[in-house]
C-alpha cells in the first residue's frame, strides 16, 4: 500500500518490509558478534511498539536469551508528553544480570532514561539500548543508544508496531505523515 489513513491524517510509505527486514537482519549480526559469553542477557521489550521488531530481532539471535515485557506510555497523539504515563509489569530479576532494552523508536528519549534508571535502581548490571529507529534531531539525552537498526528524521511515523492514537500497528511497512512540507 503507498497511502494509509488513520483517524484525521494521512501517511505516505516511508521505509518498505524489506529494507527494516535487511537492518534488522544487519543489527543481529552485531549482537550476535558482541553477546558471545554473556551470560543469559534478558531481553526485555518495551510494548506495544516494539511488538513487531522484537519478533523480528530475536528470530535472527543466536545466542542464548530470555525475553520479558513491560508497557509504558509517554505521547500523546503526535506529540510527546516527555512524561512516561504508566509502566506495568516489570516481572523479572534483573539484579546482576545484563538487561537489553527493545524499543520500536528513541525520540526525545524520555521513554529509555526512565526505563533505564528503573532497572539501574532495580539492581541490572548493565543497561543496553537496542532500538529499530532513532531520531537523532530529537534525542539530547546523556544514555548511549548501542544498537540502532536505522536512524530517520524527525518526523512523526507509523506502521511495523508504531501507531498513531493506537491505530497503524499492524502494517508491515513504515509510513511518514504528510506534511505540508514533505508532500
Ligand atoms: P520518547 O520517550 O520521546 O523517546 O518516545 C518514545 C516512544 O514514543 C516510543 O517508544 C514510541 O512508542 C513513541 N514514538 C516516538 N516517536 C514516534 C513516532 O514517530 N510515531 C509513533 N510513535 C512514536
Ligand atoms: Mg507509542
Amino acid at each position: 500500500m503507498e497511502r494509509i489513513d488513520l483517524h484525521d491524517k494521512s501517511f505516505r510509505i516511508f521505509i518498505p518490509h524489506d529494507k527494516i527486514q535487511k537492518s534488522i537482519e544487519e543489527l543481529a549480526v552485531k549482537l550476535n558478534n558482541d553477546f558471545k559469553g554473556v551470560h543469559k542477557p534478558l531481553f526485555l521489550s518495551v510494548l506495544n511498539g516494539s511488538f513487531m521488531f522484537t519478533s523480528d530481532l530475536l528470530k535472527n539471535l543466536n545466542f542464548q536469551c530470555e525475553l520479558s515485557f513491560i508497557k509504558v506510555s509517554s505521547y500523546s497523539g503526535t506529540e510527546s508528553t516527555g512524561e512516561l504515563k504508566q509502566i506495568i509489569g516489570l516481572g523479572t530479576e534483573v539484579k546482576g544480570r545484563t538487561v537489553v532494552l527493545v524499543e520500536d523508536i528513541v525520540d526525545t528519549g524520555a521513554t529509555i532514561v526512565e526505563l533505564h534508571k528503573m532497572l539501574t535502581d532495580a539492581g541490572a548490571d548493565r543497561v543496553i539500548v537496542c532500538t529499530l529507529l532513532l531520531k537523532p534531531d530529537a534525542y539530547k539525552r546523556d544514555i548511549p543508544i548501542e544498537y540502532v537498526a536505522m536512524e530517520i528524521p524527525n518526523d512523526f511515523i507509523v506502521g511495523y508496531g508504531l501507531d498513531y492514537d493506537e491505530l497503524g500497528r499492524q502494517y508491515k511497512d513504515i509510513y511518514v505523515l504528510d506534511t505540508p512540507s514533505n508532500q
